[in-house]
C-alpha cells in the first residue's frame, strides 16, 4: 500500500545526519565513482554521500513494503503488495534526499555523468528533491564535477548544465563546473 514521504519523519528524527555538512556530495548516474567516496577510510574522508549516512548505508539496495491494512513490514513479495511503484522504498529515498540537501552547507558538490546526453536530468532525484532544497545562504556554492571518460560527450557548456546553473544561481548560490577525467 502507499507510503508517503512524511511517514518517514520519525525515522529521520531518530537518525539525524552527523557528517560535516560542508562535505556533502550529491551524485546522479555516476554510481561507478561514488563507491570510491564511500570506500575511503573514515579519517581520510572528504566527501559524504547519502549512502555514507547511517540510514542510507543500512537501507541501500534494500527493498521493503507494507501491506494494506497491516502494520507489518515486508521485504519479500513487495511487487504484489506495493504494485510496481515500490512507493515505500521510493518515498524513503525521496524523504531522506530532501533532508540530505537541507543539511548541506558551504560548498556542496554534485558528481554528474559527462557520458550521458543530459548530465543534469530533470527527472533525477537530484533535480526533483535535492537541488531545490539547498538553503542559501547556508550553502554558498555548488560545485559540479562532470565526470568524463572515453565516451565523454558533454562539456560544462552542455544545455542541461545551463539549466542547472540557472536554477542554482536563482537560489542565490554560486555555481562552478569542472570537467574531470577518471
Ligand atoms: C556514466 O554513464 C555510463 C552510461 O550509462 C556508464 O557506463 C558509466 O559507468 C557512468 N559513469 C560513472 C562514473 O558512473
Ligand atoms: C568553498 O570553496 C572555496 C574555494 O573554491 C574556499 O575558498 C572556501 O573556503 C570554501 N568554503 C567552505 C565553507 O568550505
Ligand atoms: C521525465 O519522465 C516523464 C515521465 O516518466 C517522461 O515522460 C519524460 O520524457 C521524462 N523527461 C526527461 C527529460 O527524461
Ligand atoms: C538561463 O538564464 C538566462 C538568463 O536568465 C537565460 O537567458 C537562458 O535562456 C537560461 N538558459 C536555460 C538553458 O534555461
Amino acid at each position: 500500500s502507499k507510503v508517503a514521504m512524511e511517514d518517514y519523519d520519525d525515522l529521520m528524527a531518530m537518525a539525524p545526519f552527523d557528517h560535516p555538512c560542508h562535505q556533502t556530495m550529491f551524485w546522479s548516474k555516476t554510481n561507478e565513482l561514488v563507491r570510491y567516496c564511500i570506500a575511503k577510510d573514515e579519517d581520510k574522508k572528504d566527501c559524504f554521500t547519502l549512502e555514507d549516512t547511517l540510514l542510507g548505508y543500512i537501507l541501500n539496495d534494500k527493498t521493503w513494503c507494507v501491506k494494506k491494512g497491516s502494520i507489518e513490514m515486508f521485504t519479500t513479495f513487495c511487487q504484489e503488495y506495493d504494485s510496481n511503484e515500490n512507493t515505500a522504498v521510493r518515498s524513503f529515498w525521496n524523504r531522506v534526499s530532501v533532508a540530505f540537501a537541507e543539511y548541506a552547507c558551504g560548498n556542496a558538490t554534485v558528481m554528474l555523468n559527462g557520458s550521458l546526453k543530459n548530465p543534469f536530468d530533470t527527472n533525477s532525484t537530484f533535480a526533483k528533491f535535492e537541488i531545490n532544497r539547498l538553503e542559501h545562504p547556508k550553502v554558498t556554492k555548488l560545485k559540479v564535477i562532470l565526470v568524463g571518460g572515453d565516451k565523454n560527450v558533454q562539456t560544462c557548456k552542455d544545455e542541461s548544465l545551463q539549466v542547472l546553473e540557472n536554477i542554482t544561481r536563482n537560489e542565490g548560490i554560486s555555481y562552478h563546473c569542472v570537467p574531470v577525467t577518471r
